[in-house]
Formats: C-alpha cells, structure tokens, sequence
C-alpha cells in the first residue's frame, strides 16, 4: 500500500460568503485567535504525516505564499528589539524548503477543477485532500483519522461527520454501507438532499483521501450543479470502479467560510488555547454586562 505523502489545497475560490472582509484578504488568511486559518490546516496536515502541500492558487492569494515565505525586514527588526519569543514562534511555523508548492486556478471553475490543476504536481499516488475553511477542532486532527482508515483499507476514504437531520440541505451526505474498523463502507453520495430525501446525516466534512485515478476523471467531468465542475459527481464516477470508506471524525469541524461558523471557532480557540483559555473565559463571561445578551 502506497503511503499517503501529499495534500492539495484548494485555496483558489472567491469566498463570497465573508465579504466584505474577502475583498482584499483570502479568506484562508482571516485569523481564528491570532493564527491564519491557513495555519490550522497546515498543523493538521503536519501532524498527519503529510511531506508536502500544493496549494492550487488563484487571483488575489499572494497574501499566502507571502505567509510561507520568510520575511528578513520582519526578521531583523524583531532581532534588533531583541524579540527572540516572536522570532522562534515565525521559524517553528515556517515548513521546510521546498514542502510546498503553488499551482494556480486561473479562473475558479469549482473544487473538481481546482483539484485537476494539482494533478502534474501529484503524479500517480494516492493524495490527501484538505479544504482549508474547514478548521478541524479535537483531540486528534481530523486527517490523522482519516489516514488511520486509509492505512487499514488502501482505497478511497472521506471524512464525514453526522449534522442534525433538518440540516442535510447543507452539505453533501454519503450512504451508509457497512461498518469497517472505526468507519463503514459508502455506498453513494448525494449533493445537498432535502431531509426527506437524505439517506443518512453523514456529511462530506472537507477531507479526502483520493486514488489518482480521479484526475483521468476530471479531466472530461462536465460542470455540474451552478456551472461548476464538481469533486463530488468526479467521485461518483469514480465509486462505479473503486471502493470507498468513510471516517466520522470524532471532534468537530468548524466551517470558516461561514459567519456563523467562523465566530464559532474563535470563540472555541480561544477557550481551549493554554495560554488564552483563562483570560478568554472571563471576558467572555462579562460580555453580558454590555451586549445585554444572557
Ligand atoms: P467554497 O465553495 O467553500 O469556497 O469551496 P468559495 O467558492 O471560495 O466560497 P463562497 O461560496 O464564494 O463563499 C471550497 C474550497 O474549494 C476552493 C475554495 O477556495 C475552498 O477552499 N475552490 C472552490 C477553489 O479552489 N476553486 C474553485 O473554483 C472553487
């Protein structure tokens, strides 16, 4: 069985849904605490064992490759005020010379077609897929889990994680098969089911293990729904042929692309943070005094 070595990341969307904030700034660049969300993702993929990241890019991004870059203006200023704190929390971040690569999405045709451009960069291997909005919160990263599966079957796994049953509208929802180790088998996927229609409340949460068989696919996948090409209908071609497996993760993914979501995480950050947990608290406990919320 062929180790699982490299992610892509799809950075290349205009997340439209953060506005006005994502005018000027990615949103994988908006800060949960006072780490970019990129960040998150890039520990996650780390402690996965993940030996190198391609982040498929598109207009407007440089903001990240700048982030994964060094920065000596920074640097010599924060030696000259004998910042040695700052500087060794900038090294302990910045990935090894040349761990990752940029490819770029010239214009965003969906997530199917984002993942295609990664295809020269990730040749002939299974791959990690990780969406960098989806910020995973747990003991253990939500990637470690699914790779966990991945190393037990060697086929396709997906991490799914159960929503409340009125909310499948939301999310792309699998089909239950049967168990397997800590998952189960997929029979189907389907994109945003009406609850009355859903056959399960598994939903896709954002990372993927994938065969490289799938880039032949999306290589003639036709747009799918709003025009897009679509990872999902990529996949169910490719589930005519191939096996695939689900991991629920056993935390929680915050969904950063999202207001709602994105408040979510910094509150839940800051709170779990050791060194920001007991301040946060008691901020947050007197917000009430002038909110008027209770
Ligand atoms: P989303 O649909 O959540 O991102 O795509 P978006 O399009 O940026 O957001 P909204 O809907 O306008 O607010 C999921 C992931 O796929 C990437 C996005 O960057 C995000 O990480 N993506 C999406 C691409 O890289 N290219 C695309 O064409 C579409």
């Amino acid at each position: 069985m062929q180790k699982v070595r490299k992610v892509v990341v799809p950075v290349a969307g205009l997340g439209t849904r953060m506005l006005p904030a994502t005018k000027s700034i990615p949103k994988e660049m908006l800060t949960i605490v006072d780490r970019p969300v990129i960040q998150y993702c890039i520990d996650e993929a780390i402690e996965a064992g993940i030996e190198h990241i391609v982040f498929v890019t598109g207009r407007n991004k440089s903001a990240i490759e700048d982030y994964f870059d060094q920065a000596p203006e920074l640097y010599s200023s924060l030696q000259n005020g004998q910042k040695a704190d700052s500087l060794a929390m900038l090294d302990d971040i910045l990935p090894d010379a040349g761990m990752v690569s940029f490819t770029r999405q010239q214009s965003p045709k969906g997530l199917g077609h984002a993942i295609w451009c990664a295809r020269n960069l990730i040749g002939h291997e299974p791959f990690a897929i990780m969406l960098p909005d989806m910020v995973s919160f747990g003991d253990t990263g939500c990637m470690a889990e699914a790779i966990e599966l991945y190393n037990q079957t060697g086929e396709n796994v997906i991490s799914v994680e159960e929503c409340h049953p009125s909310e499948t509208g939301s999310y792309g929802i699998v089909s239950p098969g049967t168990t397997f180790g800590k998952g189960f088998s997929i029979n189907g996927m389907v994109e945003k089911p009406k609850p009355e229609d859903a056959l399960s409340n598994y939903f896709i949460n954002g990372r993927y293990i994938l065969q490289p068989e799938i880039f032949e696919i999306l290589e003639t996948q036709k747009q799918g729904a709003g025009g897009e090409i679509q990872l999902t209908d990529a996949m169910l071609s490719l589930m005519k042929t191939d096996n695939f497996y689900a991991q629920p993760f056993t935390g929680r993914m915050f969904d950063c692309g999202r207001r709602e979501g994105f408040v979510e995480a910094n509150v839940a950050f800051a709170l779990k943070r050791a060194d920001y947990a007991s301040a946060s608290k008691s901020k947050i406990s007197k917000m009430s005094e002038y909110t008027g919320l209770r």
